[in-house]
């Protein structure tokens, strides 16, 4: 597995009043996702993801885009992803706000967007992993026990440098009882 060193990764100075454009990621924003994370990643907040990994899931990812604002640029406010574990579980992840970002609703709409996904698909739950335990409970979810967790949760987990020292939280949201379906991940 290719673990990437990370040093100071830079993100730009954006306007915290700049208008926002919600939208879905294209190819030729892997760059700047993979900066947001990478922001974060290296003050240990989240996972590294190459720019391979970030082409190969580019559909999963919901942006909010900052304009240039009174002489700041533009760029990338906040990146979240919705990705498919299994027929009836899908994982929020990849979640990253721009720091003069943070605290102003950006984070809670970006899983809004990727649950509303979620119900277009008619996904029973939502799953993920945080260091944001608050955060994800505003959002609706609640802790789970990991021995609780669905088996592709832990096929994921595999491929992770982490994987024998995680401290991540398990985070569950049930969205609808669909018949048939299990329910807890
Ligand atoms: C965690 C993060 C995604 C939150 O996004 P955000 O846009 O700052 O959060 P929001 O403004 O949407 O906050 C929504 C609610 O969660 C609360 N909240 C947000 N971050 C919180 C935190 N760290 N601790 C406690 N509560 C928090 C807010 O106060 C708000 O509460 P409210 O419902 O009472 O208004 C963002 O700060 C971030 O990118 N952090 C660094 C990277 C990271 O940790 N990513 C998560 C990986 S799973």
């Amino acid at each position: 597995m290719t673990v990437l060193t990370l040093d100071s990764i830079a993100v730009p100075d954006l306007h915290p009043d700049a208008p926002l454009t919600w939208r879905k990621a294209r190819l030729s924003d892997i760059d700047a996702v993979h900066e947001l994370i990478g922001y974060w990643a290296a003050r240990g907040l989240m996972l590294v993801r190459s720019k391979q990994l970030l082409a190969e899931t580019i559909r999963d990812f919901q942006l909010a885009v900052a304009e240039p604002h009174e002489g700041r640029p533009g760029g990338l406010a906040g990146v979240c992803g919705l990705h498919m574990l299994a027929p009836d579980l899908a994982e929020v992840r990849g979640l990253a706000v721009h720091p003069n970002f943070q605290g102003r609703g950006v984070g809670r709409e970006l899983v809004a967007a990727c649950e509303r996904e979620a119900r277009d698909l008619a996904l029973p739950a939502l799953f993920a992993w945080t260091y944001q335990q608050k955060f994800f409970e505003r959002c609706g979810f609640e802790r789970i026990e990991k021995t609780n967790l669905h088996p592709k949760v832990w096929s994921e987990c595999q491929r992770c440098p982490f994987f024998e020292n995680c401290n991540e939280i398990a985070m569950y949201r049930r969205l609808s009882a669909v018949s048939g379906q299990r329910s807890v991940p």
